[in-house]
């Protein structure tokens, strides 16, 4: 199959690669650049297991294409930390002893991020709501939305918003260059 040229931001770090059309976001985040903190559940997108964030919004790994992500930024579990400190909500789930097996934990987290971006300040219902497409199979719900609460409470805190990039300086600086476009 032919490859294609694929410039992205992971984590804040330029990534220039060829890729397959066919190459599923998952597989390049795992299988090329080592980020095992994208877990692979069901891969049919019934889950949210794999779930990262791209140019801040949650999204199902397994389902996206590598390709589509040229010129944006992705965000997984490795990149949320800053200068050696937990981001809020991860900060919150060990707290809270959000998680059991931690399987889920990644997706659960990236989704939670994912939320607190549009609505800093959710209610138990909307947290509830929006977790819905992320399946725990030890089923520690009630854990993990105290656990978003509270990093909610945290991100408040620090400023109003999550840390986690909508769009990373290098995607921005990409798209800038007109690097973003096919060619
Ligand atoms: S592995 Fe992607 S949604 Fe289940
Ligand atoms: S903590 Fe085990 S699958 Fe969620």
């Amino acid at each position: 199959m032919n490859r294609n040229p694929l410039t992205v931001s992971v984590n804040g770090a330029e990534h220039v690669l060829s890729v397959p059309g066919d190459r599923r976001l998952l597989d390049l985040l795992r299988d090329e650049l080592g980020l095992m903190g994208v877990r692979e559940g069901c891969g049919v997108g019934a889950c949210g297991t794999c779930t990262v964030l791209l140019d801040g919004v949650p999204v199902n790994a397994c389902l996206t294409l590598a390709v589509t992500t040229r010129g944006r930024s992705v965000t997984t579990i490795e990149g949320l930390a800053r200068d050696g400190e937990l981001h809020p909500v991860q900060q919150a789930f060990l707290e809270e002893r959000g998680f059991q097996c931690g399987f889920c934990t990644p997706g659960m987290i990236l989704t939670a991020v994912g939320l607190l971006r549009e609505n800093p300040s959710p209610t138990v219902e909307e947290v509830t709501d929006y977790l819905g497409g992320n399946l725990c199979r030890c089923a520690g719900y009630p854990d993990m939305i105290r656990a978003v609460l509270r990093g909610a409470e945290r991100c408040r805190e620090a400023g109003g918003r999550p840390s986690a990039t909508p769009e990373g300086p290098e995607a921005a600086r990409l798209r800038a260059m007109g690097k973003g476009e096919e060619g």
